[in-house]
């Protein structure tokens, strides 16, 4: 497979408003939605267009695709009349395409726009019971609260308590669409129209629409040109003209393969039996909520005496992105895995637990700045996620007068207390956490799966097995062994003497070789000395000084700020992978693996655990399929196997 295109840069949507608080993009030269055509369109077009009002009251028609996120107008009309129609098990997944991503500073005047064709379309709606309209409004509030970080890629959400799970990819239609993996029973095509946006309507994007289409899939659009239909049909629909909303004459609505429909299919819901999950860090924790979430019983098996002992265990840790220039899978982990984390922790970014409220990453030196300016100058970044400063900005923005290098702001970035997240999030409803329980041994057996732990007890049956043993994982999984390295870190911290600006720049972390995070403590959380192969855990004094120099390198003051005398310490293990990419997926029918998290664990693994419940549960993936494919457990032991048949050929050649 090609690699992906970076999605650099990522254009904004560039909103203007008609004189009755309607957007309309300048770049097409048409409007998103009309006052006249408001939500009543998008019922009458897109979801009975897609027969979904019967659909959704049979649990089925759950899992949507668009091309044309825009305003979200669509998939918030969808998501009410899911909420009002569909039984109380069923869940949506609706996952939408978007090239210019609304801005957030565009959201409160949408808003309010939205809401008063909301009002309009709801009074006395027959389909709707009494309280649709704040229905409405909590919808389009948990929606504008999360709207992702403008990063190409996709992005998931959770709605109405994770019953709605929205994906949106920002980016091209055409680079974005092949990368989705999923299955889909209803699609809405909702480019500009056809003659003004032609790319979103041509027959290869069509036809790669259809490649995802479930038994009995539908599809939907305003549009009845004829370019439209022979593109549908050509990709094996058949299209039906029926009459527009208002004053449009036509529409099209299409079915893919009229013989499989309402062929029977896995209903969303709760899956069969109940899951293990091997490690209470923050990747066994993430991957328990997700399936708890999805209505799976979860028992999460702890070998120490409490949770988030291991890697998972320090004070604090950064959620922050690393830029690259061709957007690697590092860059796309990081940059995503960190808005969804964000938007994961919702009340617990409580200034306590979590804050985000920017990051700033140094350069080390002249030609990695002159590097990384190079690379800002290229990808053209949104200020709202990645700017590249000079010295005396980031000084200002940290509060830290003598930072004295150009560098990255984060203005979305932050940092957690992951002991904290994981004690709060293991005692969510679903989750059962059984501590002192190493587990010795996973079994396969007749009924599912079994596991033993060392004080000789077998536990089970269970339906699933998750391993998220953190650098142990390797010692249960023999085939992973090879490949899981321990690294150990050690992280310092100690009392601030008032050296710094007080204030709302005070807390902001700075990064450069280490970190440097102000907790409120009033503490200084620093370091973090990184020796692969070392598994010894006792603090060490050298590595104290270390990462004394990794914060004297950020700026001298912050240094200078924390008396050596009474320093903290904790060393733990990273599990780190030789191409430093997590370790996560299928191992074999009901065993999978979460681990390799390396460095970079707490930014990452709800997004990863997110990733890991949507296989198990068989709904749309919320990472792109090359994506998965680089995390897969299996590509060491197939790059090994590649490389030396590439070998053995050219001995014997
Ligand atoms: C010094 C340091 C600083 C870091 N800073 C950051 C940062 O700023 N930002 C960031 O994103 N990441 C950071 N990381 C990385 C991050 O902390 C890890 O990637 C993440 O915590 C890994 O989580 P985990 O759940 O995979 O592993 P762990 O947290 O190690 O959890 C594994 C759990 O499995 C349990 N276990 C082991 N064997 C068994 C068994 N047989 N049965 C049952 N349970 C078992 C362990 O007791 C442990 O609780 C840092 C790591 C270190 C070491
Ligand atoms: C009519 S608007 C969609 C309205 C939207 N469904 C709503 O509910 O608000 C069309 C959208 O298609 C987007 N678009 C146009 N070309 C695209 C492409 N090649 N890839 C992805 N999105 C594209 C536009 O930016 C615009 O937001």
């Amino acid at each position: 497979m090609t690699a992906p295109a970076s999605g650099w840069p990522l254009e904004p949507a560039a909103l203007t408003w008609n004189d009755d608080e309607t957007p309309r993009s300048e770049a097409f030269g048409d409007v998103y939605f009309s006052r006249a055509g408001g939500f009543g369109e998008s019922e009458h077009v897109f979801l009975v267009g897609n027969e979904l009002p019967t659909r959704f009251a049979a649990g089925d028609g759950t899992r949507i695709l668009e091309t044309g996120f825009g305003t979200g107008r669509n998939f918030l009309a969808t998501a009410l009349l899911f909420l009002e129609l569909a039984p109380a098990d069923a869940s949506l997944d609706f996952v939408s395409l978007e090239k210019h991503p609304v801005a957030r500073d565009d959201l409160p005047r949408l808003a309010h726009a939205q809401r008063r064709l909301a009002s309009d379309w709801l009074a006395g709606h027959p389909r709707f019971t009494a309280g649709a309209e704040a229905r409405f409004h909590d919808l389009q509030s948990a929606l504008h609260a999360q709207w992702p970080d403008p990063v190409p890629g996709f992005h998931r959400r959770f709605l109405a308590g994770g019953r709605i799970r929205l994906t949106v990819i920002w980016g091209d239609a055409t680079d974005q669409l092949p990368r989705i993996d999923g299955r889909f029973d209803a699609f809405y095509l909702d480019g500009f129209a056809p003659d003004r946006n032609p790319e979103l309507w041509q027959e290869a994007l069509i036809a790669e629409l259809a490649r995802r289409a479930a038994p009995g899939a539908t599809a939907a659009t305003f549009s009845a040109a004829r370019r439209v239909r022979e593109a549908l049909a050509a990709a094996g629909f058949v299209t039906e003209k029926r009459p527009g909303f208002g004053r449009k004459r036509d529409m099209l609505c299409a079915r893919r393969d009229p013989a499989a429909f309402g062929a029977p299919r896995k209903k969303s819901g709760p899956g069969v039996g109940p899951v293990a999950v091997l490690g209470a860090g923050m990747a066994g924790t993430t991957v328990a909520r997700a399936l708890a979430r999805r209505g799976r019983d979860v028992v999460v098996f702890e070998a120490g005496d409490e949770p988030a002992g291991g890697g998972s265990g320090n004070p604090a840790g950064l959620v922050a992105p690393v830029i690259s220039r061709d957007w690697n899978p590092l860059s796309q982990l990081t940059a995503t895995g960190m808005g969804f984390m964000r938007a994961e922790l919702d009340g617990l970014v409580d200034g306590e637990t979590a804050a985000f409220n920017g990051v700033i990453k140094l350069a080390r030196g002249e030609r990695h700045a002159a590097k990384q300016a190079g690379i800002a100058a290229a990808l053209q970044p949104d200020p709202g996620f990645a700017q590249w400063c000079e010295a005396d900005s980031l000084a200002a923005l940290s509060g830290v007068a003598d930072v004295d290098a150009p560098g990255w702001w984060f203005p979305t970035a932050g940092w957690l207390r992951p002991r904290w997240v994981i004690a709060r999030w293991l005692a969510e409803p679903g989750i059962e956490t059984r501590l002192d329980r190493p587990v010795t041994g996973i079994v396969d057996q007749a009924g599912g799966w079994r596991l033993r732990t060392s004080d000789g007890a077998t536990h089970g049956p269970f339906g699933e097995v998750v391993v998220a043993a953190g650098p142990a994982s390797g010692g249960l999984i023999a085939s992973l062994s090879r490949w899981i390295e321990p690294c150990r870190g050690q992280v310092s911290w100690g009392r601030v003497d008032a050296d710094r600006a007080g204030g709302p720049t005070r807390g902001r972390p700075l990064m450069r070789e280490g970190y440097s995070l102000d907790l409120p403590s009033g503490e200084r959380l620093f370091g973090a000395s990184f020796l692969p192969g070392d598994r010894a855990l006792e603090e060490r004094e050298a590595e104290h000084a270390e990462n004394r120099q990794r914060l004297a390198s950020i700026a001298p003051s912050l240094a200078g700020g924390v008396s050596t005398s009474a320093l903290q310490g904790r060393a733990s293990l990273r599990a780190t992978t030789p191409d430093r990419l997590p370790i996560v997926g299928r191992l074999a029918d009901g065993l999978w693996v979460s681990t390799g998290h390396g460095a970079r664990g707490l930014t990452w693994s709800a997004w990863l655990a997110e990733y890991l419940a949507s296989c198990i549960e068989d709904t749309p993936s919320p990472l792109p399929r090359d994506l998965a494919e680089g995390l897969k457990p299996a590509r060491f032991d197939e790059r090994a196997a590649r490389k030396a048949a590439r070998s053995n050929r050219g001995r014997s050649g």
